[in-house]
């Protein structure tokens, strides 16, 4: 049984949430390995809509083991929540396992993401404001608290206290806020440890005892392949490796147990926040576009950016996480136009660009080559096989497969489970 890891393929919300949730029906785990609540995943089930953004979307398939993998950031209050809103909604989240080296998002990191965007004005990233970026930034400074630390109350009390050493100076004296207590800090996640003790576990030796019996195991990236923090378009992305490569270091599965990465595509291209975005649109289409296909964040309600579909951006997502698959999503939100624009090429200042082109300041300067598909006006939500859609829509798929260099193995015509239509079976 195979290892699949599924990731966003452009800047987020390309709907990984409805593909993950999909395999909860023939897999055995699901794994999220980077990020944290900064992700918003709308999974449709029936009457339910249900809106996740800590917990794996493999938690409401009754049978499926979802873990929070080493590489997330767990703010626990909102862990919490999460689980008594599902609970209470009828879903049985009693399976979910917590990696032991997963970090968690203090409370004074939440500050932290807010008022340092603040205080970079008009160079601010526009993020969640969840904290991410800060509790990473501990990560890697070697002052991040994992959730380990929880059960031993003197390293608890001694890691907090070196994380504020500095911070404490700059929440105080740089940023104009109240410096954090050790003591309450301390308390607060004190509160949270027995609670999550027996959810802990390794996370590495169960998915890989887990492949070597044979079983399937599903990796779900949170954000996105642009919002990466090495291929992203840096600094206007997460703080995390939301990239294939991710899904090894975030779950301490080697590489080369990973069978299938699958890319998650819109039919057209959405971004959240500040940044670069080539085939951004700013007219009518691109408003009709968020009307129709829904398009406001899952965690914090922004309007979407909405642009044409980005080929440019798919052959570079193919290529840095070695796709094997493609599945587009969002087709029947484009039912309706006479003719889709699809960018296949940038013009960086009068040099034409194939590939994307390696300085962000190109990539500021980038305008979409368009090339021209003819459209279809038929409704297609209904529809399930590849054969049955319009025409034109089995044709605008087929161009996005040659130009995007990846085959498109599944695409979308609803947000339903059952609105979609399978080419090549992802297991
Ligand atoms: P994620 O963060 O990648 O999981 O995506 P989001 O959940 O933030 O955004 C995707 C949205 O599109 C959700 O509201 C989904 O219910 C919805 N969705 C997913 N696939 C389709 C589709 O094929 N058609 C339509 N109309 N909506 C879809
Ligand atoms: P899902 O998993 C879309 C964006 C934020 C901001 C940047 C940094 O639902 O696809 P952060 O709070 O992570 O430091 O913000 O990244 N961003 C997302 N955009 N979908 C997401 O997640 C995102 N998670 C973060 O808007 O521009
Ligand atoms: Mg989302």
């Amino acid at each position: 049984m195979p290892a699949i890891v599924v990731l966003g393929a452009q800047w987020g919300d390309e709907g990984k949430g409805k593909a993950t949730d999909q395999l909860g029906a023939v897999t055995d785990y699901v794994v999220k390995f980077n990020g944290g609540n900064n992700a918003g995943h709308t999974v449709v089930v029936g009457d339910e809509k249900y809106a996740l953004h800590l917990l794996p979307s493999g938690i409401l398939t009754p049978g499926v083991t979802p873990i929070i993998g080493n590489g997330v950031v767990i703010d626990l209050e909102v862990l919490f929540q999460e689980i008594e809103a599902l609970e209470s909604r009828g879903v049985d989240t009693s399976r979910l396992r917590i990696s032991a080296s997963a970090h968690v998002i203090p409370s004074y990191n939440r500050t932290m993401d807010k008022v340092s965007e603040r205080f970079l004005g008009s160079r601010q990233i526009g993020t969640t404001g969840r904290g991410i970026g800060p509790s990473y930034a501990d990560k890697m400074n070697r002052v991040g608290i994992r959730i380990q630390d929880l059960f031993d109350e003197s390293i608890l009390r001694q890691k907090v206290e070196g994380a504020l050493v500095v911070k404490n100076h700059l929440l105080a004296k740089i940023y104009n806020r109240a410096a954090a207590s050790v003591d309450a800090v301390t308390e607060e996640l004190l509160s949270y440890a027995d609670r999550v003790r027996p959810m802990v576990t390794d996370c590495s030796l169960d998915l890989n005892n887990a492949l070597d019996r044979g079983e399937m195991v599903v990796f779900e990236a949170g954000q996105a392949t642009m919002l990466d923090v090495d291929h992203g378009t840096y600094p206007f992305v997460t703080s995390s490796s939301c990239t294939a490569g991710g899904a090894a270091t975030g779950s301490g599965v080697g590489p080369t147990r990973l069978d299938r990465i699958v890319g998650v595509a819109k039919a057209y291209i959405t971004r959240v926040g500040e940044g670069p975005f080539p085939t951004e649109l700013f007219d009518d289409d691109g408003e009709r576009l968020r009307q129709v296909g829904h398009e406001y964040g899952t965690t914090t309600g922004r309007p979407r950016r909405c642009g044409w579909y980005d080929a440019v951006v798919s052959r570079y997502s193919a290529r840095i996480n070695g796709l094997t698959d493609l599945v587009i999503t969002k087709l029947d939100v484009l039912t309706g136009w006479e003719k889709i624009p699809v960018c296949v090429a940038y013009d960086v200042d009068g040099e034409r660009f194939d590939e994307m082109p390696p300085s962000q300041t190109q990539f500021h300067h980038a305008k979409p080559i368009y090339e021209y598909v003819d459209g279809w006006s038929e409704d297609i939500t209904g529809v399930r096989t590849f054969e049955d859609l319009p025409i034109n829509a089995q044709r605008y798929i087929e161009y996005l497969e040659e130009i995007s260099d990846c085959r498109i193995s599944s695409v979308g015509v609803g947000p339903d489970r059952e609105a979609t239509i399978i080419r090549t079976p992802l297991a």
